[in-house]
Parts: structure tokens; sequence; C-alpha cells
């Protein structure tokens, strides 16, 4: 019999009760249901709302079912809908009457919205240290490769030289941000909505400061319509977590570039690529095209809640419980990929000559060719189209910059002399960028001990 038969004179058609069931895959809140059913508990008790020793057996209750669960001696059945309803229906199951008091004051509505933010509080710091671990990863492939010179890209197209230390440190810099993301989304989840009810609280004298602190929040929620209607916490994980993976996508796309034939920057360990089932030759970066692929499923989740929760009256709609595949999903998601992301990037030979190689081409030092001149007293739009010019003749000849004869410098502009040789060089061109965030390495190693402070200050 339904938790809720009394007023149906009717069973639930078999396929509304598939329908409708959510155990398939709230069931891994269970923990979280537990340790929110004893706060509750708890607090009934000492409030005199239920006697003592009922919220002593409901809790010893609780932990036995806690115990079960984790043995692995426990069966959800799909009758008892959702994990809230599957725990309460044993616990009364177990202790009889004392276990029907467990609701008292309390709904559905904020135990849901409970038990998935204590979930959610869990997730974070587990992506966080992820996050980090792939910091330590990064800071280990710059330190490495101050000196790695090799071509920066717009439009992908080859640009201005710079490292390949530069290079890990913008990754860096953009996982730093996702790292604070999560953080901050972590802090305003930091209310507890038990104790809301249904929409309005209750008429028993609740103390919900008690079951948000047993719970660890920082403070109850304050209006319990909004307790029971937000799923906020929700989405700003998930946009935290497509930006995230959004990053990982452009790393990914990246790599995968780099290891192909046309690139060569780097080679993938054998561990970390896969062959091909009929090209012998072929040693593929399925890992990256896998993380590259996964992002848009993440990109899913957040839109599936954003949509779900679009025009929703208030308080608690049916439809919010479509929130837990996709966030769950996500969650799993990041949880898979950052680790073997980590690991591939860790374990990938870098090709120093081959990125020096396709920094030499290119006419990567054009814009220092345009400098050389400006610091010679020419306006920088006069020196812009003397260079412009130099390299069409290149392009032409078959030259370089750097390979170029002095007296064809000179035939186009008397300002260069001898030294421009030194000042096109890649290394000059790399190392004379000293300007804060640059890539020589001065400005790298600033950038490597800015990154190391700040995973420092979180593993605290
Ligand atoms: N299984 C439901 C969910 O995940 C729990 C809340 C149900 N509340 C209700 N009023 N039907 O959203």
């Amino acid at each position: 019999m339904k938790l809720w038969a009394g007023r149906f004179q009717k069973e639930t058609d078999t396929l509304v009760n598939d329908f409708n069931s959510s155990i398939g895959f709230d069931a891994r809140l269970y923990k979280q249901d537990i340790a929110g059913s004893i706060a509750h508990a708890t607090m009934l008790g000492k409030q005199g709302i239920i006697e003592a020793h009922e919220a002593e057996k409901i809790i010893e209750g609780l932990k036995a079912i806690l115990a079960d669960i984790e043995d692995d001696k426990v069966e959800f059945s799909l009758d008892n809908e959702d994990i809230h309803m599957n725990i309460e229906a044993l616990l009364t199951q177990r202790i009889g009457d004392a276990g029907k008091r467990l609701h008292t004051g309390r709904s559905r509505n904020d135990q849901v919205a409970v038990d998935t933010r204590l979930y959610v509080k869990e997730e974070i710091p587990v992506i966080i240290k992820q996050v980090l671990d792939l910091e330590q990863v990064l800071i280990k492939k710059a330190k490495a490769n101050l000196d790695t010179v090799m071509p920066g890209y717009t439009h992908l197209q080859r640009a201005q030289p710079t490292t390949f230390a530069h290079y890990m440190m913008a990754y860096a810099n953009m996982v730093k941000r996702d790292v604070t993301r999560l953080e901050d989304c972590l802090e305003r989840l930091d209310e507890c909505p038990l104790g809301a009810g249904a929409l309005a609280t209750s008429t028993s004298p609740l103390d919900r400061f008690a079951t948000a602190q047993a719970l660890g929040f920082a403070k109850p929620t304050d209006n319990s319509m909004d307790s029971v209607s937000d799923r906020d916490y929700a989405i700003e994980l998930l946009s935290a977590l497509s930006i995230l993976m959004m990053h990982l996508s452009r790393f990914s796309e990246e790599i995968v570039l780099w290891c192909s034939w046309e690139f060569k920057y780097v080679d993938l360990d054998d561990a970390y690529s896969t062959g091909s089932s009929i090209m012998p030759q072929k040693k593929n970066p399925d890992v990256a095209e896998l993380v590259r692929g996964k992002t848009g499923r993440v990109y899913g989740s957040l839109v599936t809640l954003l949509t779900v929760m679009k025009s929703l009256p208030l308080a608690y709609n049916k439809d919010m419980q479509e929130d837990k595949e996709a966030l769950f999903d996500a969650i799993d998601t990041v949880e898979l990929c950052l680790p073997v992301f980590g690991a591939m990037l860790d374990t990938l030979t870098v090709r120093p000559k081959n990125m020096a190689k396709a920094a030499s081409g290119g006419f990567i030092n054009a814009t220092d060719c345009a400098d050389y001149l400006t610091k010679k007293g020419l306006p920088f739009r006069e020196a812009y189209m003397i260079v412009g010019r130099l390299v069409n003749m290149c392009i032409k000849t078959g030259d370089t910059l750097d390979t170029l004869a002095l007296k064809d410098f000179r035939a186009i502009s008397s300002l260069f002399d001898e030294d421009v040789y030194e000042a096109l060089a890649l290394k000059t061109c790399v190392n004379e960028r000293k300007v804060y965030g640059g890539p020589s390495k001065e400005s790298v190693e600033k950038q490597i001990a800015l990154i190391e402070e700040f995973v420092q200050s979180r593993q605290k």
C-alpha cells in the first residue's frame, strides 16, 4: 500500500507506478536522505514534537538501515516511488509505530532539496581536488618546458612565438577559474532547506537552525517557498561543470591536433592511446576525443535542467524530479574525465624540435621585426608596412626573415642592421617578452609560482 493511499480509491496503474518512480536513479541519495532524517528526528525529539525515546528509536533504526544498504542487504521497491519513501517505509516496517512519526513537520519537497544539496556539497570538493591534481600536472609540464619554443596561433595560423610552458599556464589559469567557480557555487548553496516542509514550514515548533547546523550547513534558507522551488545550485554547478568541460574540450582538441602527423608536437603514451581495428599504423588520441565528446553530454545536462525549470510556477512541481539524472550524469562524467585527462597529459612526450621547426616557419617573428624598427624610432604602422613588404618578398623567394640577407633588409629600410638577426631569433622573441603574463622564461616562472600558491592555498 502507498504511504499516501488514504485519499485514493484505486490502486495506481502500473504504467503510472513505473513512470512516476525515481528510485531507479535517486537511490544514490540514501546516505544524504538518512543523514537528513537523523537530523530531523533529533530535532523533533529535542523540541518535544515527538517523544525522546521515539526519536532515539528512529535514529537507531535509520543507522541500521544505512549499514544494511552499505552491506547491499536492502532491495528498494518501485512501489515506494523514491528513496525518501523507500527508507521511511523500511523504517516503519522495522521499528513499527515510531517510524510513522518521522515525517512530522516534513515533506518530500524539503527532503529531496536537502538530500540533493548535501550530495552536491560532497561532490564539489571531489571535483575541486581533481582539478587541483590537473594543476599539478600542468605545473610539472610547464616547469619542464620553459624553453620549449613553439608557435602561438590565432585563427589556427602561426602568429607569435611562445613556449609550451606558457601554453600550459594558459590552461592552468583557465582551470583555476573553474575551481573558484565551484567554490563560489559551494558557498552559495550552503543553506539548509530542511523544515521548509511542502512549502510553508509547519505549525510544529521546528528548529531549522538546529537541523541546518547538524547537517553542516552555514544556516537555514530564508524563505520556505524558495527552499523547495530552488534548483539554482544545481544549475550553477552544471554551468560551472560545462565551462570546465569546455576548457577540457579545447585542450583535447589541441592535443588531437598536436599528435597528428601534420603537427607532431607531442606523442601520447601508448598506455593513453588506442589502435585501429583495420589500420595497423594507427595510434589514436581516443582519450582526448572522448573528453571532447563528453563535453556535449555535460552541456546537455545544463540545458536539460534550465529547460525543466523554465516557467515552473512555485513551489514544487514533479517536473523537478528530472533534475537528478542530469545532475548526476554531469558530475559522474566530469569525475570520470578529469583523472584520465590529467594522466594522459602527464604521460605525453613533448617534441621540442618539431615545435621549434614549426615556429621558425610561418613568419612568426614578423611582429618582432616590426618592433625592431619601432625601437629604432619608426612609428609602428610604418614598421608594420615595411615588414609586410619583406614577408611578401620572402614568400616569393622562399626565404624566411631570419635567413634574408642584410642587403635585402636594407633595400627596404636603412634602419636594418646586423643586430636584426639577434632580434629575430626565436629565443629572443620569446624571452624579450618580459611583460607581466608573457611567455618569457621569467614571466612564466611568475605564473607558475602564482598557480603553485593557489594550489597550496586550497590544500590547507
Ligand atoms: N522523488 C521526488 C523528486 O525527486 C521527491 C519529491 C516528491 N514530492 C512530491 N510532492 N511528489 O522530486
